[in-house]
C-alpha cells in the first residue's frame, strides 16, 4: 500500500505544484519509488508540468481526468482505474534498471462542477445537506485511496480552496508538506491549514499538539537570504514544525515549471537547485510516516 503525501496551503502561488512535481521526480529517480501525482487543482499546473498542454488536453477530451474518475466511479464498485492514469510521465529520464517512475492522474477544470453535480445527485436521497457532504467527501477519499494499491507513493497536489477533493486529500494524507513564502500574510494562512490538517477548531487546540506529533511540516520557499526573512521564519517555527530543507528563489526552479519534450537528467532539469532538492527529498522521504511499510 502506498503512502500518501499531500502538498497544501490555503494560499496560491507559494510553490505547491512546483514542489509536488519536484518531489515526484526526486522520489522516482533517487528512491526508486513508483509515484502517482494526483492533480486536485482546477488550474492543472502539475498536469501541465508533467505532460505538457497537448497530452493534458487529450486526456480531457478522452474523459480521463480526476473529475471523470470521481464521476464515473462514484456509484460503482471498483473496477480497473488504470484508464485514468498516464504512465511514465515527466521530463526526467529514469534508469531502466530501477522501478522508479512518475504517473499522473490528470487534473480537470471541471472538478468543482462535478463535485456540485455529485452533491445534487445525492441530495435527492438524503435530506441533510451536511450528511450528504460528509458522504461525498468520504467516497472521494475512498476513490483516491484505491490508487494506493498500484503505487509506492501518491502525491496529492492540492488546490488553495476547500473543495471536497482538497478536504478528502488532507484527510487521507499520511504527511503534508505546506510550502510558504515568508511574508506577513503567510503566518495566517499556515495557521488555517494547520488547524484543518490537525482537525482542530482553535489556535489553542492546535498549540496543545506537540510539533513532533503533527502530521505536517512547513517548507520555506523562494528565499532571498535577507535578515527580515530569517526573522519571519524563526517566528513561524515557534508555532509550526518546519523542515530543515529550504528552497531559494531560483531560475532553475522557475524554469522547471516548463515541460520539455526531450527527457533530461535530474541535474540538467534542476541545475543549481539540485542540492536543495536533494536535501528536501532526503528529509521528506526519510520521514517515518512516508517510509515504505513492510509488506
Ligand atoms: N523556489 C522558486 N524559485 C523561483 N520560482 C518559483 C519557486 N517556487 C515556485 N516558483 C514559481 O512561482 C510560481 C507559482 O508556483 P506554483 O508551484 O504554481 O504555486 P502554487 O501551486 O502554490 O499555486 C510559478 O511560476 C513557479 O515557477
Ligand atoms: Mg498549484
Amino acid at each position: 500500500m502506498a503512502q500518501f503525501l499531500a502538498v497544501s496551503n490555503r494560499k496560491g502561488g507559494v510553490g505547491k505544484s512546483t514542489i509536488a512535481v519536484m518531489l515526484a521526480h526526486a522520489a522516482a529517480a533517487w528512491s526508486g519509488r513508483r509515484v502517482l501525482v494526483m492533480d486536485l487543482d482546477t488550474q492543472c499546473n502539475a498536469s501541465l508540468m508533467l505532460v505538457g498542454g497537448l497530452s493534458w488536453e487529450r486526456a480531457c477530451r478522452a474523459g480521463h481526468t480526476i473529475a471523470d474518475y470521481f464521476y464515473d466511479r462514484f456509484d460503482k464498485v471498483a473496477q480497473d482505474e488504470s484508464a485514468y492514469v498516464l504512465s511514465d510521465v515527466g521530463d526526467v529520464a529514469h534508469s531502466r534498471s530501477s522501478p522508479g517512475r512518475v504517473s499522473l492522474l490528470p487534473g480537470s477544470q471541471r472538478l468543482e462542477e462535478i463535485q456540485g453535480e455529485l452533491l445534487l445527485k445525492h441530495s435527492k436521497k438524503d435530506l441533510h445537506a451536511d450528511a450528504v457532504a460528509v458522504q461525498v467527501r468520504g467516497r472521494m477519499k475512498r476513490l483516491m485511496k484505491h490508487f494506493g494499491m498500484d503505487f509506492d507513493l501518491v502525491i496529492l497536489d492540492c488546490p488553495p480552496g476547500l473543495s471536497f477533493a482538497a478536504l478528502a486529500a488532507l484527510d487521507l494524507a499520511d504527511y503534508v508538506v505546506v510550502p510558504f513564502r515568508p511574508d506577513f500574510v503567510s503566518q495566517f494562512a499556515l495557521d488555517r491549514v494547520a488547524m484543518l490538517i490537525e482537525r482542530v477548531e482553535t489556535a489553542e487546540q492546535l498549540a496543545a499538539i506537540a510539533h513532533s506529533e503533527r502530521r505536517y511540516a512547513c517548507l520555506a520557499n523562494c528565499l532571498n537570504g535577507s535578515g527580515h526573512e530569517r526573522l519571519l521564519i524563526e517566528q513561524l517555527a515557534l508555532d509550526h514544525p518546519l523542515l530543515k530543507a529550504r528552497l531559494p528563489a531560483s531560475d532553475s526552479i522557475a524554469r522547471a515549471f516548463d515541460w520539455e519534450e526531450a527527457r533530461q537528467t535530474m541535474e540538467a532539469k534542476y541545475g543549481d537547485a539540485m542540492p536543495y532538492l536533494r536535501a528536501l527529498h532526503d528529509e521528506v522521504l526519510g520521514d517515518a510516516r512516508l517510509r515504505e511499510k513492510a509488506a
